[in-house]
């Protein structure tokens, strides 16, 4: 086993959802608190998804948090988390922006340009991204973000592994999976003067 490998005994069950009904996906929920439990200098208050569709696992994931924002640019999606009592507005994340910082932001799927949420992550703040749509390596490439870490999933073991700073390197720049989700960190401030 890996230093950092994580086994799960016993995988969340997905909660089927649809167009109709929020989304609880299992392994998505065991990969959002296997990053809580790796980086925990900062439990989110503010968690920000943009172009969410159904998918409500934020919400299952930080239960302490004090707001999940969701957004997408279609109103059906929109309608049905918010008929599940989810906070969710029907925008574009290209030019949503939401009323205060934002300590987590997870770009997941996500079709639109992520220049704009990106800059609602507070100093110190953590985004979670995925490669569809090459949204991690767009991520990866700006210079405000740190690449701080690689959770992924492994869908034969049903286990989990994080991969440390250090072994970065050794894997492509940030991940091709699907089924990871790079953890990104923006930088600090630096004083100036
Ligand atoms: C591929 S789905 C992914 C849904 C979810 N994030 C997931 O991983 O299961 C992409 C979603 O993004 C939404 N979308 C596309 N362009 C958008 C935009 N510019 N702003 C907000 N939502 C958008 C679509 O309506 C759709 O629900």
């Amino acid at each position: 086993m890996r230093e950092f490998e994580v086994s799960i005994d016993q995988a969340t069950p997905t909660v089927e959802g649809s167009i109709e009904r929020p989304w609880l996906f299992g392994y998505r929920l065991e990969m959002l608190q296997h990053f809580q439990e790796a980086f925990p200098d900062r439990p989110p208050e503010v968690v920000y998804y943009p172009c969410s569709f159904t998918d409500a696992t934020p919400s299952a994931a930080f239960p302490d948090s004090r707001r999940v924002i969701y957004v997408d640019i279609r109103d059906r999606p929109v309608r049905v988390l918010i008929g599940a009592g989810k906070e969710a507005y029907r925008a574009s994340a290209e030019e949503f922006l939401p009323d205060e910082p934002v300590d987590l932001l997870v770009l997941k799927g996500m079709p639109a340009r992520p220049d704009q949420a990106l800059g609602t992550v507070t100093w110190g703040g953590y985004v979670l991204a995925d490669e569809g749509y090459d949204v991690a390596d767009e991520v990866n490439r700006h210079p405000d973000f740190r690449l701080a870490g690689l959770i992924h999933y492994e869908r034969a073991t049903g286990g989990i592994w994080r991969v440390p700073p250090d072994e970065l390197l050794t894997l492509p720049p940030p991940s091709r999976s699907y089924r990871s989700l790079s953890v990104f960190q923006r930088r600090a401030v630096c004083p100036v003067g």
